[in-house]
């Protein structure tokens, strides 16, 4: 059996604050800080918050209106503290270019313009930066057997199972079909099945491991690099399901915009559990 895909990144909001003690003393910056820490908290006072003022994002998310009051707080830096612990998540730290805050485009609000979501992102990759190195969940990379023609679990229309045992719940899957949409992914049939356990899932974040293009920043490296789901479509995605339950993921349809059916695809999630009561 292939096994889990576990990268290094770096997440972690307790082990952030427990940061070493190596304060650059010339600085105006609190003392206590490691280097990384230092850049990650200017560029939120010196980017992201001007920037998120600037594009008018605080007139609704300061706690004026309910329940989106991700930029909340009495100082600088707490307001920095409530949009990263803001659930449903809107920074990721995991995957900084898929966070909400980025994609979320004109709503209600305005979109950000191209200048302040480069500021923005700065950031959340300074803030992922700054804390230590943490296992992902993922599954295995894996290319998806194509539905042609038929339907699902005919021959020509296999029906894709990823086992989530070895994430940690044993017996369950992840099941979906797979065709190819011009240079789109178009998925169906997605569902989760529990297995004996139960099954408790957060966060599932599709990516696609194109391979390495020559000239890429990434050619020469020994991994190819992933490209998560630019919308991260399932951010606020929680699933408990009981022994044997079984239930689509969104309404079990959805397209990837530019993931090549041919290319290698992982899932990777926040948390992989037995059901949760
Ligand atoms: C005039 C009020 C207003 C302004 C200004 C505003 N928003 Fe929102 N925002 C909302 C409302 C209402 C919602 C909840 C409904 C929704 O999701 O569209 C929301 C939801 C969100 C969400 C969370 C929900 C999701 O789908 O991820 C994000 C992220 C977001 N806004 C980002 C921004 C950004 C970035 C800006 C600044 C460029 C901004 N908003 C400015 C009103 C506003």
């Amino acid at each position: 059996m292939a096994r889990p895909v576990i990268r290094l990144l770096s997440f972690g909001a307790a082990a952030y604050l427990a940061g070493a003690c190596t304060g650059d003393v010339g600085s105006s910056l609190p003392p206590g800080l490691t280097p990384a820490q230092q850049k990650a908290q200017k560029a939120w006072t010196e980017k992201a918050l001007p920037a998120f003022k600037a594009a008018t994002c605080t007139m609704c998310h300061d706690g004026s209106m309910p329940d989106i009051g991700y930029l909340v707080g009495t100082s600088d830096l707490l307001i920095r503290d409530t949009a990263i612990a803001f659930l449903p998540q809107v920074v990721n730290l995991s995957a900084p270019q898929s966070s909400r805050v980025l994609n979320k485009g004109v709503h209600t609000g305005p979109a950000l313009l191209v200048n302040q979501a480069t500021d923005i992102l700065d950031w959340i990759t300074a803030e992922r930066d700054a804390r230590p190195p943490g296992a992902v969940i993922e599954t295995p990379m894996t290319v998806p057997m194509p539905c042609v023609s038929g339907n699902p679990g005919d021959a020509t229309c296999p029906i894709n199972v990823v086992d989530l045992s070895a994430l940690g719940s044993m017996g369950s899957s992840f099941n979906f079909v797979a065709t190819a949409l011009g240079p789109d992914l178009y998925v169906t049939d997605m569902k989760f099945k529990a297995g004996p356990d139960g099954l408790h899932i957060e966060h599932p974040l599709f990516e696609t491991w194109p391979p390495m293009a020559a000239g890429s920043a990434d050619a020469g490296s020994m991994m190819p690099a992933s490209v998560p789901d630019p919308i991260d479509r399932y951010f606020a995605s929680i699933i408990n399901l009981a022994a044997a339950g079984t239930m689509p993921l969104g309404n079990g349809i959805t397209t990837f915009s530019g993931f090549k059916i041919t290319d290698p695809l992982s899932i990777r999630f926040d948390v992989v559990d037995k059901v949760r009561p």
